[in-house]
């Protein structure tokens, strides 16, 4: 049963006259890795800006386990239901793994985070403590990757979706973060739904949605 549903979704922005989406369908189901590809300017973003809730579909809807997110407080959906990752890391330079984490756990669910928790969740991919206490400008990209993905992880979302996470990273490390997304969907039973351009990457998913021409093409495998 899918956990997330794009039925016949329609999108444009404001004051455009052209739909960047048109009617589209997709269904993201627990336990898999989704893969979203297409062209530069495709709309792949869009989309996972209507998934996530940033913004709301002009025509059609997305339901979050058979509710409409339309009807649903899309504050508390994005706080507690599911976890971002941008391309831009959007992580304060100037301070350290840890900080960040607990900062976005105080100003997006109020909560002051125990840091032996994040400790344990950085831990879990691959970042030390002492690497978890260093300012965040003296940590590599791909550390600062994984500190982006532990933030988005820090409530246990069920869903997680990620732009580009690859996008600024060589390929050793590109393999290891799809590693990690694989990880999550398959031995935790998350869904995960990730943009990559890369063809190489594509091996890791379970199932690829190509965005294009308007429409999501069927994913692989059906
Ligand atoms: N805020 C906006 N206002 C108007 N048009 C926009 C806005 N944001 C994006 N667009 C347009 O919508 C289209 C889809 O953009 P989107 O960012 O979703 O593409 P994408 O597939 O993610 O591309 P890329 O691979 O380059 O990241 C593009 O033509 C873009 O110029
Ligand atoms: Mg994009």
């Amino acid at each position: 049963m899918s956990i997330l549903r794009a039925e016949n979704v329609s999108y444009r922005y404001e004051k455009t006259e052209n739909y960047v989406l048109e009617h589209v369908n997709a269904e993201f189901e627990k336990g898999k890795l989704y893969i979203l590809t297409g062209k530069s300017g495709a709309g792949k973003s869009t989309f996972l800006s209507l998934l996530s809730g940033l913004d709301r579909v002009n025509e059609g809807r997305i339901l979050y386990k058979d509710r409409d997110l339309s009807k649903m407080n899309l504050d508390r959906y994005r706080a507690s239901e599911i976890g971002v990752i941008f391309q831009s890391y959007n992580l304060l330079k100037n301070c350290s793994a840890v900080e960040n984490i607990l900062l976005s756990e105080r100003i997006s669910r109020g909560k002051k985070g125990d840091r032996k928790q994040v400790y344990e969740l950085l831990k879990r991919l691959g970042i030390s403590e002492e690497t978890a206490e260093r300012k965040v400008m003296h940590i590599s990209g791909g550390e600062q990757q994984r500190v982006c993905i532990a933030r988005a992880l820090s409530h246990s979302p069920e869903i997680v979706m990620a732009d580009e996470p690859t996008g600024n990273l060589d390929e050793a490390n590109s393999c290891e973060i799809m590693r990690i997304f694989r990880r999550l969907a398959h031995e935790e039973g998350r869904c995960v739904i990730v943009i990559s351009h890369t063809e190489k990457m594509w091996s890791y998913g379970d199932e690829i949605y190509t965005i294009g021409g308007k429409k999501v093409k069927a994913p692989k495998g059906s």
